[in-house]
């Protein structure tokens, strides 16, 4: 379920650099960029799914832990490298949690935002997960 890339480090002897382009470092075209940091260790965010949008999560410094859920199985990644990404499709319920206090989450979407794209029931998710599932094995 996830799925981690690797982005290059174009740097030098006087520091490091890593581009990210469109189709290219990541798979989709940047619609939305947001970031996010100062969040208390004991919060947890996300805790939704989103019907079309698809993520890219950098933790530029500190680190964090992605809880992700396909209505069946359940993950858990730790985020901490500047140089990784972690592409989250649609339709997977995330969790964001044990943010270390100096985190800085730097998110990419290919979609602008839309509230009415989110699922934040869980309940309601697994329904309708489960749904989709029984609908594919007829
Ligand atoms: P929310 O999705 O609840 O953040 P998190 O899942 O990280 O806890 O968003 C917090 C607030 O920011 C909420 O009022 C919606 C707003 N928001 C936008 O306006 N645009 C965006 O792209 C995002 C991600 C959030």
């Amino acid at each position: 379920m996830s799925d981690l890339l690797n982005f290059t480090d174009k740097g030098d002897e006087f520091g490091q650099l890593i581009v990210i382009e469109n189709n290219h470092e990541i798979p989709f075209a940047i619609q939305r960029v947001f970031y996010i940091y100062g969040t208390s260790e004991s919060f947890v965010r996300g805790r939704h799914a989103n019907r079309k949008s698809q993520f890219v999560l950098i933790c530029l410094q500190g680190s964090v832990k992605i809880g992700l859920f396909n209505g069946r199985d359940a993950e858990v990644v730790t985020l901490n490298r500047p140089d990784q990404g972690l592409l989250i499709k649609s339709m997977i319920w995330k969790d964001m949690y044990e943010f270390s206090p100096d985190a800085m989450v730097l998110v990419l979407s290919d979609k602008m935002y839309d509230d009415t794209e989110y699922i934040r029931d869980l309940d309601a998710y697994k329904v309708e997960m489960g749904a989709r599932d029984e609908s594919k094995s007829q």
